[in-house]
């Protein structure tokens, strides 16, 4: 019998705890009661979650033991160490759990990952990027016939076309809750991606041929978006991530959406990435407090000290990536909070940094999504002494008002390549 039945079984007997039911009982177990153990109580602490994304994939349709199922994909999602069976011949039902992986993973990130909602706490708008590295013409207006064009934020009927990333769609929550269901979503022909989190590749807007590197990439929104501008152009994308579970989500997101010709994924952390003369644009989008996003709260608040360790995390990932590659020519920063110390502060803490300062400014507004209204917070650069008006420079999107999640994104030009070139000599 496999850990996952006995599991199950032991699950439901009745006890007075989950200790006294694995611990102190009359039948011994096969399987290792400690590993049991760990198993139950790990399941029991996500039970909702777990319930709430095998509810969500709905074509969950296993043979045999559904409880033990459920505790597998407990195991797959929530559990660092995975699954416990054969990875080449692991048990019928296992397999067949495993078909729906991706889809797994997918769900779990909206449910409990970086696209969390709660009921109470929805965005405005549900955008969606028409993906346009599988389809070349865009058909979405005749793909949703039954919903009518509108400019503001639309309602349960409307959609709208956003001013600022080109083939980016807005519906109401309501109907954005439909389109999993589509079959253009499925079939990867439009990506349910926030507003804000197109504006990385906008501001890097890559030249054609350039090879970009995406530092912190899965589950790969923002690689296969910058992709998308590189497609037929020569160009290229190298995409690091270092975590394997989400580099695999990464992988068949690439798959899925038409991107894995176009780039190249590292499993690695990009920190020990050495120095490459081919790399022209840099997206680092590092791991961060997520205050930003909808239904995570303001838990971060709570822990400044989290705060402070991030900020420290994503200064050291930016200087990298601002000094390992000679001839990049752009850098865009990205973070989903709305802290100041991982946002401008950040900024100015890598503008402090001599080398740094004298390669690379911040680009102008009028380089960096100029009509975009929510520009930096100055302050921050008043208390670094430096130049308040750069914080025009920086996009800022406040959660709801701005019509999805709170988001901030600074642009780097390298100076050589911003500046006219020094007089050299005489000439006559
Ligand atoms: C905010 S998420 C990136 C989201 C992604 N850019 C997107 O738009 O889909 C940050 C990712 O960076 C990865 N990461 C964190 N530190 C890293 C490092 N040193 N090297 C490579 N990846 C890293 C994390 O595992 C996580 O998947």
């Amino acid at each position: 019998m496999s850990l996952y039945v006995e599991a199950a079984r032991v699950l439901k007997e009745p006890g007075v705890s989950l200790k006294q039911k694995v611990y102190n009982r009359k039948k011994p177990l096969r399987s290792s009661p400690g590993r049991l153990y760990a198993l139950l109580a790990g399941y029991m602490d996500h039970e909702e979650q777990v319930k709430a994304i095998v509810k969500e994939v709905g074509s969950f349709n296993i043979k045999g033991d559904k409880d033990a199922a459920v505790l597998v994909v407990y195991d797959l999602l929530f559990n660092r160490k995975g699954i416990s069976a054969s990875k080449n011949h692991p048990p019928p039902f296992i397999k067949e759990i495993l078909k729906l992986e991706t889809r797994l993973r997918n769900i779990y990130d909206k449910v409990v990952g970086e696209n969390a909602n709660t009921e109470a706490d929805l965005s405005p708008v549900r955008w969606f990027r028409l993906n346009s590295l599988k389809v070349q013409d865009d058909q979405v207006l005749k793909w949703f016939p039954s919903l009518e064009l509108v400019e503001q934020f639309p309602g349960p009927k409307q959609i709208m076309k956003d001013k600022y990333v080109d083939g980016l769609y807005g519906v109401s929550p309501e109907y954005g809750s439909t389109l999993k269901k589509n079959k253009h979503y499925i079939e990867g022909e439009i990506i349910l991606q926030d507003r804000a989190s197109c504006f990385p590749a906008e501001l890097l807007n890559p030249k054609s041929g350039w090879c970009v590197v995406d530092a912190c990439a899965a589950p790969g929104n923002k690689t296969t978006h910058v992709a998308s501008k590189l497609i037929h152009t020569g160009g290229s994308v190298i995409a690091f991530e270092k975590d394997p579970q989400r580099a695999r989500i990464l992988q068949n997101n690439l798959k899925l959406h038409g991107a894995d010709q176009l780039v190249e994924t590292r499993v690695q952390d990009f920190l020990a990435q050495t120095e490459d003369r081919n790399v022209k644009g840099l997206i680092v989008d590092p791991s961060c407090s997520g205050s930003g996003i909808y239904g995570r709260g303001n838990k971060a608040e709570l822990d400044p000290e989290r705060l402070i360790r991030l900020a420290a995390f994503q200064s050291k990932i930016l200087k990298h990536a601002l000094t390992t590659f000679p001839e990049a020519e752009c850098v865009v920063y990205s973070t989903c909070s709305y802290h100041d110390v991982e946002n401008e502060g950040v900024v100015c803490e890598v503008l402090q940094d001599e080398e740094i300062a004298q390669n690379w400014m911040l680009a102008s507004r009028d380089e960096a999504l100029p009509e975009w209204p929510r520009r930096g917070n100055r302050e921050l650069f008043e208390e670094f002494n430096m130049d308040p008006s750069l914080a025009e420079s920086l996009i800022r999107v406040e959660r709801g008002t701005d019509g999805g999640i709170g988001f901030f994104a600074a642009k780097f030009v390298r100076k050589h390549y911003n500046t006219e070139p020094e007089w050299q000599g005489f000439s006559d």
